[in-house]
């Protein structure tokens, strides 16, 4: 018996601010997320903030070396404790706006110059805190206080990862690319392998014939026997909803696909290299996935435009190559209450 081919999500869902807003709540604030390597934050007071979907966060080293995450929100007017990128405060995070002062875990230390008030008690005013877990070094935030626990989710990537050298991978490289399409146009790219042998002729070649993906909710994992001496080797996976995991041989690729708003996506990459591997090496790596990534870029921001057009609405996927979205579209749409 033949296996149907599931039909797509509607074009619609893709150029909807409505649609990206009810995700943001039911998806983006509700999983966990990679925020940053334990090298970004290398000592107490470090810190690194970002926006991801249009929430902005920041995680913190403690003095007492754990490092913990919060809204980059403060609780006297929603000023920011700090522009989004990394640095070092000196014990406290210090409001931008009027001065407030938070201890690194997030307890409100000092309201500047407030002044007497009654019904005031600092003590209700700490940071909102988010879960954060370190796991193999990479810190993980969740704006769900009842999430469940990360290692718990990323069970099957650490059945496969656990005999891969990571530990010594601790050289961070990072890279951006804005594009204009949906972070779901740009995430179904990534799940299906149809495209490569059209779209990536030099990432073709380097792959055999035998390319597929493997469903292991809430992640897929890709099988390609490389080509002798090919740069990707190891293990190229993903996990829901917006991360691309490829180990090689000799670094990590960690694609963090974040919206900015519903038509606008951050490729945010996390690159991951030996202590002692030099920078010319790092460059020819780093060159190379930019090559796919232009061409990855090139056909999500023509999709998209074919999909803002309004001639299609909904097409197949193909059972043999897209299970993979077939599963993210699923739960995209059970978030969406479809
Ligand atoms: S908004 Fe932060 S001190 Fe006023
Ligand atoms: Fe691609």
């Amino acid at each position: 018996m033949q296996t149907i081919a599931p039909e797509t999500l509607s074009a619609s869902l893709y150029r909807d601010p409505a649609v990206f807003e009810t995700e943001r709540r039911h998806i983006f604030a509700r999983t966990w997320l990679l925020f940053a390597h334990e090298c970004q934050l290398p000592e107490p007071g470090s810190y690194l903030a970002q926006t991801v979907a249009g929430y902005p966060l920041i995680a913190v080293r403690g003095e007492d070396g754990q490092v913990r995450a919060f809204h980059n929100v403060c609780r006297h007017r929603a000023g920011p404790l700090a522009r989004d990128g990394q640095g070092k405060c000196e014990h406290q995070l210090v409001c931008l706006y009027h001065g407030w002062r938070y201890a690194l875990d997030g307890r409100l230390a000092s309201a500047r110059d407030f002044g007497p008030a009654a019904g005031f008690d600092p003590r209700d005013y700490a940071l909102v805190p988010l879960k954060c877990e370190n796991w193999r070094g990479f810190i993980f935030v969740n704006m769900d206080q009842d999430a469940e626990p990360f290692t718990q989710v990323a069970a099957s990537l650490e059945m496969r990862m656990k005999h891969l050298p990571i530990a010594r991978f601790t050289k961070v490289r990072t890279s951006t690319h804005d594009m204009k399409c949906n972070w779901k146009t740009y995430v179904e790219n990534y799940l299906e392998g149809y495209h490569i042998p059209v779209l990536h002729p030099s990432l073709s070649a380097s792959l055999a014939r035998d390319y597929g993906t493997e469903l292991d909710p809430p992640a897929i994992f890709y099988r390609a026997t490389p080509q002798k001496g090919a740069a990707v080797a190891g293990l190229w996976a993903w996990l829901w909803p917006c991360l691309g995991v490829n180990v090689y041989a000799d670094g990590i690729l960690m694609e963090r696909m974040w919206p900015l708003d519903y038509q606008h996506t951050r490729l945010d990459y996390l690159y991951l290299f030996a202590e002692d591997a030099s920078e010319a090496e790092i460059a020819r790596q780093v060159q190379q996935s930019l090559v796919t990534t232009a061409e990855d870029i090139f056909i999500c921001e023509a999709v998209q435009r074919n999909l803002d057009a309004g001639i299609y609405d909904t097409g197949r996927l193909s059972p043999r190559h897209e299970s993979g979205i077939a599963w993210f579209q699923r739960e995209v749409a059970r978030a969406l209450g479809n």
